[in-house]
């Protein structure tokens, strides 16, 4: 039986991303731009129980979204296991997964037939060499061939996400929504954020959303934004073209969508975060493995969200003097600060 919890601000707990590993297999400079990194101790990584426990809690209190991050969450071994466990909890209405795309083409038929829902993949660039330069990764080819093969496997939605930042790949606005549309697939231009890990931001890098649509409608002609309904419809602002393709927005840094923030997020040793700027999670694989009981933890996690004053992204909006939200010291002092370790 679920019973809706709210937040401070009248927000419910509705989106539960779990980060199922702090590696990856790209070192992207928005994220991962350092040649070295602090890793989550082994044996703190919760296990695929572990991680359908915490889910079936969320789900009790009013979640029906789950999302699968990373990292790279297809680094983690027989991800299909851990589908096919939460695909079984009666109130999962939709089960997604943002990736890199690198072992997507091998792993989607699996990933489909036990449950998941809609797959996200994580394309900057069309230029193999720029994908080299600036994410660390020869493997652009097995990019494009994890979106078409997801495309072909048959889920509800593939979408992409692209991260366009000023003098790396903004001159690749109009082929990225062309890849998208020649390939049916929605894509979502997302503003550089200044979140724990991009030790390189700069507002100067940032391309905003008023500049997206300044370009996209130079070459279109006017855009159409779609209206949005309902909680969760953010983060992603929606806009068709003349000719009815639909494409996204992300504005985190220049529009953040805090107010109707239904999202917080567990890392891959069991920390739970109510913000994705918050300095501070709560440690729920202390409590898992001290033997709480369901009534403690759904106790516990309803408790936490209702004191849930979160707004991070329009705190950071307001700063007069925006820079990095953590310099390399800080970062070390806690891997996850992260965005990697965080999933987004
Ligand atoms: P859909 O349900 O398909 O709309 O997915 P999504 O947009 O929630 O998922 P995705 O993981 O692709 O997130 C897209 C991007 O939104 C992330 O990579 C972040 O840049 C940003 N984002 C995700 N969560 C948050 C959040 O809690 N706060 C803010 N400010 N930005 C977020
Ligand atoms: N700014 C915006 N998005 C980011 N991501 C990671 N770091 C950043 C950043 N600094 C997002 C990208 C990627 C997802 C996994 O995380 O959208 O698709
Ligand atoms: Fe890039 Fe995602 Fe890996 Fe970060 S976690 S380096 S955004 S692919």
């Amino acid at each position: 039986m679920t019973t809706p919890v709210l937040d401070h601000l009248s927000r419910p707990l509705g989106s539960l991303r779990l980060s199922l590993t702090d590696r990856c297999n790209m070192r992207c400079r928005y994220c991962m731009p350092e040649e070295e990194y602090l890793w989550l101790p082994r044996e703190s990584i919760l296990t695929f129980e572990e991680f359908d426990r915490l889910a079936g809690m969320f789900l009790g209190l009013g979640a029906t979204k789950i999302r699968l991050t990373g990292g790279e969450p297809l680094l983690r071994q027989d991800l299909p296991s851990l589908v096919r466990m939460l695909s079984r909890q009666p109130e999962l209405e939709d089960l997604a997964m943002t990736t890199n795309g690198i072992l997507l083409a091998d792993q989607a038929a699996a990933l489909h037939e036990a449950g998941l829902h809609r797959v996200t993949v994580s394309l900057d660039t069309l230029r193999p060499e720029r994908m080299l330069a600036y994410a660390r990764s020869p493997k652009h080819p097995q990019v494009l061939e994890g979106i078409t093969t997801a495309k072909k496997t048959g889920f509800r939605a593939v979408k992409l996400n692209s991260v366009i930042i000023r003098g790396f790949n903004d001159d690749e606005i109009l082929d990225l929504l062309e890849y998208a549309r020649a390939h049916e697939v929605e894509l979502r231009f997302i503003e550089y954020m200044d979140v724990g890990g991009a030790t390189k931001w700069s507002m100067a890098d940032v391309v905003s959303r008023a500049d997206l649509l300044r370009v996209i409608g130079e070459r279109y002609g006017p855009v159409q934004p779609v209206a949005a309904v309902g909680w969760g419809a953010a983060p992603a602002e929606r806009f068709l073209l003349p000719d009815g393709t639909q494409f996204g927005i992300i504005a985190s840094t220049t529009a953040p969508f805090c107010r109707s923030c239904d999202r917080s997020r567990i890392t891959a040793d069991g920390t739970w975060y109510l913000c994705l700027y918050a300095e501070e999670g709560i440690d729920l694989r202390h409590f898992l493995r001290q033997g709480a009981s369901d009534g403690e933890l759904r106790a516990l996690i309803c408790e936490t969200w209702a004191g849930r004053r979160d707004r991070g992204a329009e705190a950071r909006h307001a700063l007069v003097d925006r820079g990095v939200l953590y310099a390399l010291e800080g970062l070390r002092a806690d891997p996850r600060r992260e965005m990697h370790t965080r999933g987004g």
